[in-house]
């Protein structure tokens, strides 16, 4: 297994089977944290995005089994704060130092596209990215809102088991909910998505769906909590969702789209004293401290016993992980890692595309190539098992050895043009960032002097070796 998760930590696949593999067995769960770690590291670096959270009305068209503030549940106090206070909250926030305003309520369509425009307008004159995360709407509606200036949206697809769908959500439709899901992708939003774990009969194999659902749709962002049993909904009976499942989803997510923003969890610290921390430490790199009035925050109760942001001890605890707090509008792509820079996320046909030139290229290999690939195929070799024409993100490799992280590329005459030169620097900087070690030989070497070829490779595995 711990081959997955090393294939996952340089190709960002899994199928469906090798994701419900590693969701059943617990004995690597440490390794699939640490690797996830790593992988954020690398592709989002070390600073935590800290979004502003604004829950602006708890009044809710929506009758969703597991949430605290559906319909049905009586025993809400309603509120619907109004323009000018929803400004005072978010001028707030700009002044802490926030960078991402996020506005969050239940589906209330008292606040159409116009007036939630109106807003979205006033927060914009300030230097931040403001996130919508007000249920479904029509795609002309979106288009309002993107078009007032909205950057990002946030709509979980909750479970894509589409019948556990339908038991959980009466009167919705999944298929609505995924056209919602595309439509804000084409209008540009950086779409957010996510699930809930320990739902009622949800199954493992169901969450592998969703973590292939979040790569499919391209998410720009993916949020994932454990379920929390609120006692005023029909599922008051059932169990908490467990934490551990919950971060080892987040954890795959994070392996298999490594560039996104994935958020610790309000609901994980719920469960858990140490849950957002150990998130942070499994793939997430953002949290989302509420800043809303006081007297609000405790009838917006999605769940029972939410707890807030502790600004001082999150500082403390983030600096004693070696993680700081970003000053930065935080969105995908744009940290300083190196590798987001040169990050192309998959088509959704995932990397058959790339495997697809591989295949080709494959065809079409050169005298050195073949010269090469005849003593190293079959681990013959040091037993080593040596790859050819290998896609490493949105790279083609001559030659890897996985196990070693060790690249090697054979260059003909068309590598001294200066575009190919850039593109080859760009090309080393980014297996480099990702731990290869890239070796290079010219096609001359290859044919006159093999021997030293191998020596100088020897060489290098002696040293990786020390
Ligand atoms: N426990 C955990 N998360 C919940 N949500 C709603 N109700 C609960 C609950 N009881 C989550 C949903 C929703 C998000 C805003 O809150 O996934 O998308």
């Amino acid at each position: 297994m711990q081959k997955l998760i090393d294939k996952a930590k340089v190709e960002h696949t899994l199928s469906k089977s090798e994701i419900v593999e590693i969701l059943k067995d617990n004995s690597l769960n440490d390794y699939l944290f640490k690797t996830a770690d790593e992988i954020r590291k690398n592709y989002t670096g070390d600073e935590v995005y800290l979004r502003a959270l604004i829950e602006f009305s708890n009044i809710c068209r929506c009758d969703c089994k597991y949430c605290g503030i559906r319909r049905d549940n009586k025993n809400v106090s309603r509120y619907r704060l109004k323009k000018d206070e929803i400004l005072k909250l978010a001028d707030f926030a700009v002044q802490s130092g926030y960078k991402t305003i996020v506005l969050q309520s239940g589906e209330d369509m008292f606040f159409t596209a116009e007036y939630l425009a109106e807003i979205i307008k006033e927060i914009k004159q300030n230097d931040v990215a403001v996130t919508l995360s007000i249920g479904e709407r029509t795609f002309d509606e979106y288009k309002i809102l993107k078009e007032a200036g909205a950057d990002r949206f946030l709509l979980r697809i909750e479970t894509t088991d589409e019948n556990l769908y339908k038991k959980m959500h009466p009167g919705m439709s999944f298929e609505n909910r995924k056209r919602c899901l595309y439509d804000l992708k084409s209008l540009g939003f950086e779409t957010g998505t996510g699930s809930l774990v320990g739902l009622p009969e949800q199954t493992v194999e169901s969450l592998a769906d969703d973590i292939l659902f979040y790569k499919e749709l391209n998410a720009d962002m993916v949020g994932i909590g454990p379920l929390i049993v609120h006692p005023e909904t029909p599922l008051k009976d059932e169990k908490n969702g467990d934490l551990i499942l919950a971060i080892k989803v987040l954890a795959l997510t994070r392996l298999l789209l490594p560039d996104i923003n994935i958020p610790a969890t309000t609901a994980m610290e719920t469960l858990h004293p140490q849950g957002r921390i150990w998130a942070l430490q499994a793939g997430a790199n953002v949290i989302m401290p509420n800043v809303t009035f006081e007297k609000c925050r405790k009838n917006y109760e999605i769940y029972p016993d939410k707890v807030s942001v502790d600004y001082s001890k999150l500082e403390r605890d983030l600096k004693q992980i070696g993680r700081t707090i970003s000053k930065k509008h935080g969105f995908r792509g744009n940290s300083d890692s190196p590798l987001t820079r040169h990050f192309v996320p998959p088509s959704p046909a995932g990397r058959g595309k790339n495997n697809n030139i591989a295949k080709t290229l494959r065809k079409n290999v050169t005298p050195q190539e073949l010269k090469f690939w005849n003593i190293v195929r079959n681990n013959k070799f040091q037993n080593l098992k040596f790859k050819r024409q290998y896609p490493i993100g949105k790279y083609i490799v001559d030659f890897v050895v996985i196990e070693k992280m060790l690249v090697i590329e054979l260059d003909g005459g068309g590598h001294n043009t200066n575009n190919q030169q850039k593109y080859d620097e760009e090309r080393t900087q980014y297996l480099t960032s990702r731990g290869f070690k890239i070796l290079r030989f010219w096609n001359d070497e290859i044919d006159k002097n093999i021997e030293g070829v191998f020596e100088k490779i020897s060489n290098v595995l002696q040293k990786k070796g020390e």
